[in-house]
């Protein structure tokens, strides 16, 4: 009786076992389940984002896996941060080398890596000095800022009375300097009150501008060559030339936010390349770093990641900043300079501006077939391309059937869905992802 007891209760507790151990076996599984991650996600994150259904686990060149191993085409770069493909080797090598050495001194010692950076990308984009920071929206602040200091000591505006003038519909990033000059109410309603002195005229329209510019107390205009998140609005031919002859003209300062269109997507190495104009102060992110850097930032960020970002302009603008005016803990550190001087040397070396450049062309001229009563327009340059569906079509169902197609993209506006895949894409994959487009669309 006594052995039968104990033999039952072996049992019992090898059955108990055996479900202990089978529970964290599921749990285990499901953690690293798509369904799992997003809804541990929607628990412990912030609910700021809306993003498409797939769990990505990880990415090379053009590529990216889900974590159930289905392979996608990735149609949005990180939002073009990702332009010379994912975890490229040489940008990779560039942080893992330096890692090993020295990561983060902040600015109050020098290090050896920021002064080469600066001169490297000074001597590429032609101007005097560079001021490193990392977010992109960290870059239109301190293009703000400039602006404001030089319109005092140069321009001879009254103190705080100086004027920036913006465009509608502009997406620059979301702090509160960057959403009290957004015309988009999901940005700014809740979050008043607003930083003063910004105006705002229509996007691609020269005589606003002029008219603008007239008042003394403007000291810049700050614009996307295309505007990206507003759905890839493409100006007219020759309006960069004209902001560049308004701006000169009446003494105000041309800000250029290319921190979307530059490093190649547009297929020159600068959007404002297109119409061989220079802004006095040009703001770069996303793509300088190629996305390869690690997270940083505390709990209740929105970001979605570290970057690097710079200001370029010329000395008679940047040295209007003195010591202890401006600066960043983390901007100039010597892993973000050692990549981003990787990031920019595998733009030139794989000549990715040529490659967008042509293969934006290729992408528009297929795209442009689909009937009309699927797709009302194509546009873009180089690899920053967009199509608007028609009203038949909702954009984020075209971007959840692509991505059952195997494809990634990121609708904006309900009807706009944004095309921009790596610029390393060859054209043999990009053919495939107008079949995979074509199909998705012609299906619904
Ligand atoms: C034109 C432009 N400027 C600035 C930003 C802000 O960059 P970040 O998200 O790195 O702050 C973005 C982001 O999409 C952008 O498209």
């Amino acid at each position: 009786m006594l052995v039968s007891k104990s033999i039952g209760r072996g049992w019992q507790l090898a059955e108990l076992l055996v479900k202990k151990q089978l529970r964290s076996a599921i749990s285990v599984a499901c953690k690293s389940t798509t369904a799992a991650i997003i809804e541990r996600e929607m628990k412990y994150g912030a609910h700021n984002y809306h993003p498409l259904p797939v769990a990505i686990e990880k990415g090379k060149g053009v590529f990216l896996w889900d974590v159930e191993g289905r392979r996608y085409y990735d149609f949005l770069s990180a939002y073009s941060a990702v332009n010379q493909g994912h975890c490229h080797p040489r940008i990779i090598g560039a942080l893992v080398d330096q890692a090993r050495h020295l990561t983060l001194t902040s600015r109050a010692f020098h290090n050896t890596a920021l002064g080469e950076f600066e001169q490297f990308a000074c001597e590429l984009f032609g101007y005097d000095k560079l001021l490193p920071m990392n977010t992109g929206v960290e870059g239109g602040e301190t293009a703000n800022k400039l602006a404001r200091k030089w319109g005092y000591m140069r321009k001879g505006i009254p103190d705080n009375q100086a004027k920036i003038v913006f465009c509608e519909n502009n997406f620059w990033g979301r702090t509160l300097s960057a959403v009290s000059s957004s015309t988009d109410p999901t940005a700014f309603t809740g979050f008043g009150p607003f930083m003063p002195g910004y105006e705002i005229i229509p996007y691609n329209n020269l005589e606003a501008l002029e008219t603008k510019c007239r008042d003394p107390h403007v000291a810049a205009f700050m614009v996307e060559p295309i505007q990206g998140e507003a759905g890839v609005m493409v100006p007219d031919a020759g309006y960069l030339r004209g902001v560049r002859d308004i701006c000169s003209r009446h003494n105000v300062l041309f800000i250029a936010d290319e921190v979307q269109t530059g490093l190649a997507r547009t297929g020159r190495r600068l959007a404002c390349d297109h119409e061989d104009v220079k802004p006095d102060i040009l703001i770069l992110g996303k793509a300088l770093s190629g996305g390869v850097l690690p997270v940083s930032g505390g709990e209740g960020w929105d970001d979605t990641g570290y970057r690097v970002s710079a200001c370029l302009a010329d000395d008679d603008v940047m040295l209007c900043l003195r010591p202890g005016e401006h600066g960043s803990t983390f901007g100039g550190n010597p892993l973000a300079c050692r990549v981003a001087m990787a990031a920019l040397r595998v733009m030139e070396d794989e000549r990715l501006a040529e490659r967008a450049d042509r293969l934006g062309r290729l992408l528009r001229a297929e795209l442009a077939k689909l009937p009309e009563d699927r797709v009302s327009a194509v546009r873009g340059k180089g690899l920053l391309n967009a199509v608007v569906v028609s009203d038949k079509l909702d954009a984020w169902e075209v971007c959840v059937r692509l991505s059952e197609s195997g494809l990634l993209a990121k609708p904006t506006h309900g009807d706009i869905v944004r095309l921009a895949p790596p610029l390393v894409i060859t054209e043999e994959q990009l053919m495939e992802c107008v079949d995979i487009i074509r199909d998705t669309i012609l299906s619904m």
